[in-house]
């Protein structure tokens, strides 16, 4: 992928992913059009040998993005404008990233789809993914309450290294570029046990990447993430079904709504999560 594919690559984003959502009954889901953009860009920076586009007739007709992070790595996303779709070019885009994953050294490729669709399931399946956990789409509405737990607090540059610590120790994803990145574009919160990020935009707030060994933990990590927003803010997670004790507290307590099924799924090994973790589509590296 070059500068000058960009736009085009962005474009593609927003057609194919407003165009899967709408034939399944939501709304278009890519609202903003420089959303593709910022991401490509972003990822051209933080992982420039794995950012690829797929031509078909000499027009670019998709793209995909590989993370690698050592021994594991991150797919995605990976769009195919829809006029292309359903002839090749997404099988022929992901053999590739799976050729570069490979070539890596990557043992455990990672990637998050959305459950109702199929194609994309028989993608990944073809190309050597296995479904591994579930993930709810999900979000609730701030409520502006007073305190944040005194246990958590802000990341500053110099603790860099205990996020992560605690990352590799619970995940194995040993990620410090990510880190440095989201710490640049949001907020890192530390908990005694845990990590959570948010990046707020607007009236939009996104949680995650959250880790943490406790519910406690994560429910505190929760609330310090979200105790300052103005009421009423739309705050966006991935929850995992796993763990269904954190589930049944959002959903109780938080009010939280569940909009779809995602799916995780690994090329490779896959030992499980120990204890809670609140994966992200950005950056898509674990
Ligand atoms: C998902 C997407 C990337 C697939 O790209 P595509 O170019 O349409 O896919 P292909 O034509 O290469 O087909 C993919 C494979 O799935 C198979 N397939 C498709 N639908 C299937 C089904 N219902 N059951 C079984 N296999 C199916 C195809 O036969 C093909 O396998 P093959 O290579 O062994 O023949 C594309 O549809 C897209 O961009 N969708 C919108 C954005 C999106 O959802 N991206 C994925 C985000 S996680």
């Amino acid at each position: 992928m070059s500068a000058s594919d960009v736009p085009r690559v962005a474009e593609i984003f927003r057609d194919a992913f407003n165009d899967v959502y709408q034939r399944r009954g939501f709304g278009p889901v890519v609202t903003d059009h420089t959303v593709g953009a910022v991401i490509a860009d972003s990822y051209r920076d933080l992982d420039p040998g794995g950012c690829v586009v797929v031509t078909v007739d000499g027009e670019v007709a998709g793209s995909g993005f590989l993370h690698p992070r050592g021994a594991t790595g991150g797919a995605g996303p990976i769009t195919i404008a829809p006029a292309y779709q359903g002839r090749g070019a997404g099988r022929a885009l992901m053999d590739e990233v799976v050729r570069r994953s490979d070539q890596a050294g990557v043992a455990s490729l990672r990637l998050i789809q959305d459950s109702f669709n199929e194609v994309a399931y028989a993608l990944y399946a073809v190309t050597g993914f296995v479904g591994r956990e579930i993930l709810l789409r999900a979000s609730f509405r701030s409520r502006g309450a007073p305190r944040a737990p005194a246990g958590v607090r802000r990341v500053h540059r110099a603790d860099l290294g205990r996020v992560r610590a605690i990352e590799n120790d619970l995940l194995g994803i040993d990620r410090p570029q990510d880190h440095a990145l989201l710490h640049r574009l949001g907020e890192i919160f530390l908990a005694p046990d845990g990590m959570l990020v948010r990046i707020v935009r607007g009236n939009v707030t996104v949680l995650g990447p959250l880790v943490a060994t406790s519910l406690d933990g994560a429910l505190e990590l929760v609330a310090a993430g979200t105790t300052d927003l103005p009421p009423h803010s739309d705050v966006r997670l991935l929850v995992p079904a796993r763990c269904d004790d954190l589930l049944r507290a959002l959903l109780v307590d938080y009010g939280l709504e569940i909009h779809s099924l995602c799916t995780y799924m690994v090329r490779g090994s896959w030992n499980g999560v120990r204890g809670y973790y609140v994966p992200t589509l950005f950056p898509e590296s674990g």
